[in-house]
């Protein structure tokens, strides 16, 4: 059985690798152990929003039970399908329901590369990061381009999220690309990719390098390197609306939207 959603079926690339997925006639459960404190590498997902509040909370249970297993989950998260680009009805009506209980919403453009894909003029030093230093640059950079408000240990997601990409790229289902000015690093970008498909990850460029076409190149770089690997789609999802504009303008187009709710304290709540 298909999972309905391209974007989190795209998701699912990292937990095929280094976690697990199971069905439960009703619930895809998506696991992914050794990064406990990411929520989309461990969440519940459905093809249909729980529809009234009781349904909503017999899926918290199920996500209760399904995660008992896995120290350190303290979150609770839900996707389902949203088939269009603008919020379904019945998206919206779990959005308000589950905001009064205390969620926060994730509500994200996903694109579909349809454009076509050339060998990019080399305008910046692209390379692939390989080395512990690289790396290290790449943690720095991730950390300079983040502004969302963290709550918890920050630290240690950062570290499993790290771990995950160099896993990925260690067998080889990914790689990330870095954009230089001399020995600095400007941008980088990550693919993961599972049969002919590709998704994008960590688009990211260093805030004194912006609007000079970093993101535009990487992105044009790691498309052909993934044409080149054999892959045919890819997936790429944006949070803003000028984010947006930057990869349609490379040949994305918004197909569906991903969605969900989560939040941090509550399986620690539905435990007590
Ligand atoms: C989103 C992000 C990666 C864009 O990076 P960027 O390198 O500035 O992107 P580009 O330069 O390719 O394109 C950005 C803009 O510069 C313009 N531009 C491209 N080349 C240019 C050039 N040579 N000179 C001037 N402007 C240029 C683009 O047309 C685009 O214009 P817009 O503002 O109308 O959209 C960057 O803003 C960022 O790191 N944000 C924080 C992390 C984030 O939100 N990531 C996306 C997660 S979904």
């Amino acid at each position: 059985m298909d999972l309905r959603s391209l974007s989190f079926r795209t998701d699912l690339i990292f937990s095929e690798l280094l976690g697990n997925v199971s069905h439960d006639g009703e619930n895809w459960i998506v696991k992914e152990p050794k990064a406990p404190s990411y929520y989309w590498g461990n969440f519940l997902y459905r093809d249909h929003p729980p529809k009234n509040l009781a349904e909503f909370r017999a899926t918290e249970i199920v996500f209760r039970n399904s995660f008992a297993d896995i120290p350190g989950i303290f979150h609770v998260a839900i996707g389902w399908h949203n088939e269009t680009i603008e919020v379904l009805p019945e998206t919206q009506r779990l959005f308000d329901l589950s905001r009064t209980e205390g969620y926060e919403v994730t509500n994200d453009v996903v694109l579909r590369f349809e454009g076509t894909i050339v060998e990019p003029e080399p305008r910046f030093t692209i390379k692939a990061l390989e080395s512990d230093s690289q790396w290290q640059q790449s943690r720095d950079l991730a950390a300079l381009c983040d502004a969302t408000p963290h709550v918890g240990n920050y630290g240690a997601f950062v570290h499993q999220m790290y771990q995950r990409y160099g896993m990925m790229v260690a067998k080889k289902r990914g790689q990330w690309l870095g954009a230089y000015d001399g020995d600095t690093l400007v941008g980088q970008m990550g693919l993961i990719w599972s049969g002919n498909l590709g998704r994008f990850q960590a688009v990211e460029t260093h805030p004194g390098y912006r609007c000079r076409g970093v993101c535009t190149a990487l992105l044009r770089r790691v498309l052909y390197e993934g044409h080149k690997r054999g892959l045919e789609n890819f997936v790429i999802v944006a949070r803003e609306k000028h984010v947006e504009r930057i990869y349609e303008r490379v040949g994305f187009t918004a197909c569906e939207r991903q969605v969900g709710v989560h939040r941090s304290d509550a399986q620690k709540k539905l435990r007590s």
